[in-house]
């Protein structure tokens, strides 16, 4: 049997001290640190251990041996026993970092929807270039001559008084009217005419239902023959198309310049079907538009012959007809940016 005093405290102390370490380490780049310093290499402690045996008598040096390599077995049993543990360790480590909870509600995308505005201008012209009419888009800017005497509305005309003008100039103005846009339709072309004019008016009024600037949609058809009754007819597909089926119209009487006879448009309404509701204040009718035949003075102002030829137009208030079909009671919420208000409505 081996024996040295000396030595074998050596050996001890390190057995000691790797225990040690071993027990200390944290992760398994300490572990490989742990194996460089003790384990590996001709620099390494078991290796330096090792060297001592030139120091021993030749009888003592098998027995040293023998020991030197039982600690390095043992060291390498443990680092290895403890590079598995560090491995799962950190496996686990791993699995917990990276952990995807499938079963948490995915945060909701914000889809865009287009504002409801936009939606009926999509839906009229749908509707109306599926009925042949083609779009004519106007100018914002007027002269006083296309927005009014054209339309019959000469200077100190009482009518004129009806839209309160933003004037630029004596002869510049906002259009208060689409109903400008067909007399430059019907300077250009001659009939048949068929055609649908969206765009921005301007008036001086603001309150729940009424804006400076809103839109309007011009409806314009002239060829032979063109009577009332291709009005009326007209509109009835038109408001069940918007309003759904089973609506109809009734027209009331009333005035405009530029056509002869002028109607109010009323459409039954499409909340109560007709009973009477908040909605129709009772009466189960919903103004919708103003519309009327040509006024021949009209047709001739722009050189069409009054005679050979006759027509139609209506006019429908944008913000107006998207309040009543998405119930929005101010005008005002479909100025604003208010997205809790616009994403409310969605139409494909
Ligand atoms: N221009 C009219 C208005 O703004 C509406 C209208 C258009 C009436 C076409 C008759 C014909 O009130």
């Amino acid at each position: 049997m081996w024996e040295n005093g000396v030595l074998s405290e050596k050996l001890a102390a390190l057995k000691g001290k790797m225990e040690e370490e071993l027990g200390a380490l944290a992760n398994s780049r300490e572990l490989y640190e742990f194996k460089n310093v003790y384990l590996e290499g001709k620099k390494s402690r078991i290796s330096e251990l090792m060297k001592e045996m030139r120091s021993l008598a030749p009888e003592e040096r098998a027995g040293f041996g023998k020991s030197v390599n039982e600690l390095k077995e043992w060291a390498f049993g443990r680092f290895q026993a403890m590079e598995e543990k560090m491995k799962r360790l950190e496996l686990e480590r791993r699995y917990e970092r990276e952990k995807i909870d499938l079963s948490i509600p995915a945060a909701p995308a914000r889809i865009g929807n287009l504002h409801p505005v936009t939606l009926v201008i999509n839906q009229l012209v749908d509707i109306f270039s599926g009925m042949g009419f083609e779009i004519y888009e106007g100018r914002e800017i007027e002269t006083d001559y296309y927005n009014f005497t054209a339309l019959n509305t000469p200077a100190d005309h009482p009518a004129r008084d009806m839209q309160d003008t933003f004037y630029l100039s004596p002869e510049f103005l906002l259009r208060t009217q689409t109903s400008a846009g067909q007399i430059h339709v019907m300077e250009k072309k001659k009939p048949p005419i068929k055609i649908l004019s969206p765009g921005r008016v301007f008036r001086s009024d603001d309150d729940a239902t009424h804006s400076p600037m809103f839109g309007q949609m011009e409806g314009l058809v002239v060829d032979r023959g063109i009577t009332l009754g291709d009005l009326k007819g007209m509109l009835d597909v038109f408001v069940q198309k918007v309003y759904g089926e089973g609506t109809t119209t009734r027209l009331r009487p009333s005035y405009f310049p530029f056509t002869e006879p002028s109607v109010e448009v009323d459409c039954s309404c499409f909340a109560c079907g007709g009973t009477g509701c908040s909605l129709c204040k009772g009466t189960g009718w919903i103004e919708i538009l103003g519309a009327g035949v040509v006024n021949k003075k009209v047709l001739e102002n722009c050189g069409i012959d009054s005679e050979e030829y006759s027509g139609f137009a209506f006019g429908i208030g944008l913000e107006r007809t998207a309040m009543l079909k998405y119930g929005i009671n101010n005008i005002k919420l479909l100025f604003g940016s208010d997205l809790r208000v616009l994403g409310q409505i969605n139409e494909k």
